[in-house]
């Protein structure tokens, strides 16, 4: 039996639909009601349903075998997992936006805004840009109108959220999806079921290039 974090939500949503075309499950997630274990033992997978920034802490645990995750997590956290595969669903770019027409003079500490703190720094660690990262926990796009920053870094998906709060991208960090991780270890013993359900799943995945 294979044990695998899925993240809630949307993208949990999406990823089992790929599970259910890979067979690893069947109907929709919507039908389990508000269960947090569905097992589909024909299949031989059980699945956790967890938030999303915890897909990844499960995995490297060993309490999950598998999780899908996004990449923005996982840049964040950088946990200690096998990253294998690109699931092609849940892209998205993580950005830096600010207020449209707002250029950095590059003169005073910069204020960023972001639940992404470790990207962030990063980010701007590289360009040798000094600032000052205030860690947020959502609606991020509101720190640039309440002038708590001048920009911030965030994920961008439609563009809808910056377009409706007059927000702009000043520049794009990476490209986002989610990705299938193993625990290190379990990787090693559980081998040829991980790579079976690997496969399925890059099957059904490559048809989104
Ligand atoms: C994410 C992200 C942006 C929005 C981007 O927020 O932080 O706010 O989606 O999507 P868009 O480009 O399609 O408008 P999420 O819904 O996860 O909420 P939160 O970050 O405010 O918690």
């Amino acid at each position: 039996m294979l044990n695998i974090a899925l993240p809630k939500g949307r993208l949990g949503e999406q990823a089992h639909e790929l599970l259910v075309r890979a067979g690893y499950a069947e109907g929709s997630l919507s039908e389990t009601g508000r269960k947090l274990v569905i097992e589909y033992p024909a299949a031989g997978v059980r699945y956790f349903l967890v938030k999303p920034s915890d897909v990844a802490i499960y995995v490297e645990h060993g309490a999950a075998d598998l999780g899908i995750v996004g990449k923005d997590i996982l840049e964040e956290d950088r946990p200690d997992v096998y990253e294998l595969l690109d699931l092609k669903i849940g892209r998205c770019r993580m950005c830096v936006a600010a207020k449209r027409g707002f250029v950095d003079e590059g003169t005073s500490v910069l204020r960023v805004a972001t639940k992404f703190t470790n990207i962030a720094e990063r980010y701007y660690a590289s360009l040798g840009r000094e600032v000052d990262i205030i860690k947020l926990n959502g609606s991020v796009e509101l720190a640039p109108l309440l002038g708590l920053s001048e920009v911030i870094v965030d994920i961008v998906e439609s563009g809808k959220t910056l377009r409706d709060n007059d927000l702009a991208v000043v520049a794009e960090i990476m490209p986002v999806s989610a990705r299938l991780i193993a625990n290190k270890v379990v990787y090693q013993f559980k081998s040829a079921e991980i790579m079976r359900l690997r496969g399925s799943l890059e099957g059904v995945t490559n048809d989104k290039d």
